[in-house]
């Protein structure tokens, strides 16, 4: 009572802080914005003019986004959509290699149908959505800038506007009006698959960074803003995306309002001030209610409070997870605030049709429709959208040398540059004169793919080759090219074979590209269990050989190990196509000088144990390894000890009793492939078609977690998923272990389906699942589970298994899976 009476508000607030676990609400933390500079009277007369002359089906088709997989330029002319957009790997024409003229093909013909009024009525222009989030990463020849965590440890908002305008010149050459980023998530737990789409753990750069990426995507207010050539932007995922509990993706914030807002919210402080035009809702919840329902945060706090008048997209079918809601039905997310359903697969055309319905029983007010498509409309005029030509006929469409141009090359080069950070450099190893000989190794010395991390190419980065980024540098081609010039000489050896002695190794190393939730961890533990990277460094090390790491990864990982085999440890993070820049730091000059010194910083704090996802800049109770702002120039001594403590009894926690093979996506070791039995391929887009099989990614609860097999009779194609080095089931398995496979049958079988489990050449044992799968309702998910003793009984060897499944079938016979696990089960008892 006496402490109360002399405090005032302020104080007692901050002596009784709010429990991190509250949801209480208090509108007054939130600022309201002065976004006065881009309001303009004349815009909102010709708004409500245009407005004032549509129907209803009109405004409903502006709020819904369907994704080009899925609609075609005649669903178009028909409905006229507000905007589309290209998922993560999608392309014009399902093809990977569209050239920049069928991007444009696909603008202009989209643009074209919307404007057409012969079917809808409406000459309201369509805008096209893309993910650009490292530079204009769909496209082949796009320059690929490091992913934001490297940008983040560079720690410079002037290299950062740079990069966005680079970004949008790229967009705009292929006729994309629209971008989906920055995103701004400030990440608390590192095991978020997300992790490395975060500039930081912390606020402070996050929030200056939104407003240099906004000013560079969009142009700056006061004279550039959405010229011809800027883009519009989209501030994401709003809100708390980055302060999920466990990190898991999509998953729950709990923190209280306060935080939200200090943490979370402070990307959006920058970029609306910038004058973004557009929020993505998120996928996350907060306590326990999800954001794309969420009429306090979406129109209370931001449109209301805040001041944004641009619109609130969707994220991918993120209404379908409100609950009452689905992809095809949801008024609720409308009237929470959201104003552009994003509705990719087959969904748009129900959503369309009850979304009309519900405006017309009045379970969706038409005021909000109307507001809706207002803001949709204002963001179009300010864009200019009715005023500019068609996307073929832009500033920019079509002129080739600005996609991959060398001058935005040399931008993604100094961030790569500046985006290193030395974490190790024991008496000064680096820089490396070039005169040596330099042995390079590691799997990702010589790999475009794995450098660039997800979002490449394809959604989740994987199955990319060298080749596919013309123009690009892998790490080891940046060595190779200043050592030889140099007059030293460079080996390449993946493996650490080496031919000749080397004077030095430089080993690139890391994680495997992941996207979203398929990224998701349970430790920080750098390759729990199986530690193949720290066998090679150990190898070169026990020859005395100076080893540098340079380690690739989308976030700071316990590493103890490896840091203690190494002389000097590089964190490059992601950093996209231009390798080269890696060399420009680690070597020396010709004539023996410092080209460039390390200057990145941690922007996440490094752990100290693989438990230490969730250690933060400011913690209190935690002590990480290298907390941020760390990193070492020429020069600096050696922070950390030699020998560091390399237990950690969590160390194998990312193993679990099952052995999953499939989740969200195949998992390692083991890889997915299809085709005929001698010339087996992997999937390189979402879509792979071989002689008589058809693999395609769906989704079942969330983006690309299921694989659809359609098999047509004839065909010689089978469908594998085989390990390279044989997996023991036998051992520490119980009798009731069961191989487990959820399915969607779609068409029956017409003749026998063999599921064949090996052990190698001549050892296997098949089963006719065609019963089993004949038994099961149609297009329902079901587990199909088959004991591991019936594949023992007819042949195979349990300890040595190298194929888990082979599926084969002469007939036709369409399924999907979605888990696939070795794991007990109660009901698999008698063998098909
Ligand atoms: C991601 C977004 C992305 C969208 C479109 C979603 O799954 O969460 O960041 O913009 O897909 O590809
Ligand atoms: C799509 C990707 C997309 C991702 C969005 C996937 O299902 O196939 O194209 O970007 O989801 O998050």
């Amino acid at each position: 009572m006496l402490l109360l009476s002399s405090c005032n508000q302020q104080e007692l607030a901050e002596q009784t802080p709010q429990p991190p676990t509250s949801s209480a609400r208090d509108p007054s933390i939130w600022p309201s914005l002065d976004l006065s500079a881009i309001k303009d009277p004349a815009v909102e007369t010709q708004v409500a003019r245009i407005l004032a002359d549509m129907t209803l089906e009109q405004k409903v088709a502006q709020m819904i986004q369907p994704e080009i997989r899925d609609v075609s330029v005649e669903d178009m002319r028909r409905y006229g959509f507000g905007s589309y957009l290209n998922g993560g790997g999608a392309f014009p024409n399902n093809n990977k290699h569209a050239t920049p003229s069928d991007w444009i093909d696909l603008a202009e013909a989209m643009y074209q149908a919307s404007i057409d009024d012969s079917l809808d009525g409406s000459t309201i222009p369509t805008i096209w959505g893309t993910d650009a989030v490292h530079g204009h990463n769909n496209v082949i020849g796009a320059t690929l800038f490091p992913h934001n965590i490297g940008l983040g440890a560079a720690n410079n908002p002037t290299l950062i506007e740079s990069i966005a305008s680079a970004t949008a010149r790229e967009v705009m050459a292929t006729g994309i009006d629209w971008v989906f980023a920055p995103t701004v998530a400030v990440v608390r737990d590192d095991r978020w698959g997300r992790t490395y789409e975060g500039y930081s753990e912390d606020p402070e750069i996050v929030r200056s960074y939104s407003t240099a990426i906004v000013r560079g995507l969009q142009g700056s207010i006061d004279d550039t803003f959405l010229n011809d050539d800027h883009v519009i932007a989209t501030v994401k995922h709003f809100l708390g995306d980055g302060g999920t509990q466990n990190g898991i993706d999509q998953g729950n914030n709990i923190d209280n309002e306060q935080a939200l807002f200090d943490l979370h919210a402070q990307g959006y402080v920058g970029g609306l001030s910038a004058g973004a035009q557009s929020v993505m809702a998120s996928f996350n919840s907060w306590h326990g209610e999800k954001m794309h329902g969420h009429r306090y945060l979406l129109t209370d706090i931001l449109k209301n409070k805040m001041g944004f008048d641009g619109f609130v997209v969707g994220d991918w079918l993120g209404h379908g997870q409100i609950d009452g809601c689905t992809n095809a039905d949801c008024s609720k997310a409308i009237n929470a605030g959201l104003d552009v359903f994003m509705a990719p697969s087959d969904a748009w055309k129900p959503l369309f049709h009850n979304t009309v319905k519900q405006a017309q029983s009045g379970e969706i007010p038409m005021s909000r429709i109307n507001d809706a498509v207002t803001r949709i409309l204002r963001v179009k005029v300010r864009a200019g959208v009715f005023s500019k030509p068609s996307p073929a006929n832009r500033a920019l469409s079509g002129r080739l040398e600005i996609i991959g141009a060398p001058e935005h090359r040399a931008i993604a080069r100094q961030a790569v540059r500046e985006s290193l950070v030395l974490l190790k450099n024991n008496q000064q190893l680096l820089p490396l004169k070039p005169q040596q000989r330099i042995l390079v190794a590691g799997d990702a010395a010589h790999n475009i793919g794995k450098q660039s991390g997800g979002w490449t190419i394809t959604w989740q980065g994987t199955g990319n080759k060298n080749a596919d980024f013309p123009g690009g540098t892998s790490i080891y081609d940046g060595i190779e090219n200043a050592v030889s010039a140099a007059g030293g000489s460079v080996e390449l050896a993946v493996d650490g074979n080496y031919q000749q002695r080397p004077d030095v190794a430089i080993v690139v190393f890391g994680e495997e590209p992941y996207a979203e939730g398929n990224g998701d961890i349970k430790t920080l533990d750098y390759q729990a269990g199986i530690k193949s990277d720290l066998k090679l460094l150990r190898t070169l090390k026990a020859q005395n050989i100076p080893v540098v790491s340079v380690f690739i990864s989308g976030r700071p990982m316990w590493v103890n190990a490896e840091l203690n085999a190494s002389d000097a440890f590089v964190a490059a993070w992601l950093p996209g196509s231009e390798g080269v820049g890696i060399s420009d730091v680690l070597l020396r000059t010709i004539d023996g000088d410092i080209a460039y010194d390390f200057t990145g910083k941690l922007s996440y704090s490094w752990p100290a144990l693989p438990t230490q996802s969730n250690v933060n800049r400011g913690d209190r109770d935690t002590q990480a390894l290298l907390p941020y702002g760390f990193g070492l120039s020429y020069g600096d001594k050696d922070v950390l000890s030699p020998n560091l403590p390399e237990n950690s009894t969590t160390a194998a926690a990312n193993t679990d009793s099952e052995r999953v093979i499939f989740r969200k996506s195949v998992q390692a070791p083991f890889s997915a492939l299809a085709g005929a039995p001698d010339t087996l391929l992997e999937m390189t887009s979402n879509v792979l078609n071989v002689d008589g099989l058809q693999v395609r990614t769906r989704d079942r609860d969330v983006q690309e977690d299921a694989r659809q097999l359609q098999f047509s009779a004839g065909g010689q194609s089978i469908y594998v998923i085989a390990s390279n080095t044989p997996i023991d089931l036998q051992t520490g398995f119980s009798s009731q272990t069961a191989l487990r496979i959820q399915v969607k049958l779609e068409q029956p079988p017409s003749e026998p389906v063999t599921l064949t489990m090996q052990c190698g050449d001549d050892c296997a044992g098949a089963i006719d699942i065609a019963d089993p799968l004949t038994a099961m309702p149609l297009n329902e998910w079901h587990e199909l589970s088959i004991n591991l003793r019936c594949f023992a009984e007819a042949g195979v060897q349990l300890a040595t298994v190298t194929r888990p499944i082979e599926l084969a079938t002469k007939g036709d016979l369409q399924l999907s899976f979605s888990d696939i696990t070795i794991a007990p089960s109660d009901s698999a008892t008698a063998c098909p």
